[in-house]
């Protein structure tokens, strides 16, 4: 599996002292907030249970699984919902937990949604960004770090299923794409 990958672009000890700082970031913004901690499955649940470990306040955790409808030209704001959340956002201060933000597509209805839900705040914390590919005004509110425009796969995110294992993010080999 080690041999797939052409690069390491952030190691094991990076992402760690990376999701160290956001957590105490976000434990001072949080503090009394006692916020829904929601996780967006499945590339962030790496990401999401080192981040949880780091947040030293009061806060709830769930998840869900979402897929943009379409091909993103119908600007409904909607998302389709394979997993909802369990707890009610009405009132709630709530952090979306991503691997990467990459067009923006599915953060934006994502958050929209939970606006329409009436939580009292919204704000996204995301191991990766590629703002190059940004088509939708979404604008992380924590990011680990920002990343080249490649395909990158490794703690949480895959290639066709694979590689979320990885405790690292990295670059895949080419010849791993041509050989499907
Ligand atoms: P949008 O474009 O809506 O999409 O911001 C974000 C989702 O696209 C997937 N994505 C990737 N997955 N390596 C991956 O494994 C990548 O480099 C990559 N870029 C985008 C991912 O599912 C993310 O939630
Ligand atoms: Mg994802």
């Amino acid at each position: 599996m080690n041999n797939d990958i052409e690069k390491v672009l952030y190691s094991r000890e990076e992402i760690q002292a990376v999701t160290e700082k956001l957590g105490k970031q976000i434990t001072e913004e949080y503090i009394d907030k006692n916020p829904i901690v929601i996780c967006v499955l499945k590339g962030a649940v790496l990401f999401m249970a080192d981040l949880a470990r780091e947040i030293k306040t009061y806060c709830e955790m769930d998840f869900m699984d979402v897929s943009s409808y379409g091909d993103g030209t119908k600007s409904t704001g909607e998302v389709k919902i394979i997993k909802d959340l369990d707890t009610p956002v009405e009132g709630r201060n709530v952090l979306i937990v991503e691997d990467i933000i990459d067009t923006g597509r599915t953060l934006e209805r994502l958050a929209d949604l939970l606006h329409h839900r009436k939580a009292k705040s919204v704000k996204i914390c995301t191991l990766l960004d590629k703002p190059e590919r940004r088509v939708k005004g979404v604008v992380p509110d924590y990011v680990g770090f920002e990343v080249p425009n490649e395909f990158v796969v490794g703690y949480g995110l895959d290639y066709a299923g694979r590689y979320r294992n990885l405790p690292y993010v990295g670059i895949l080999k080419p010849e791993v794409y041509e050989n499907k």
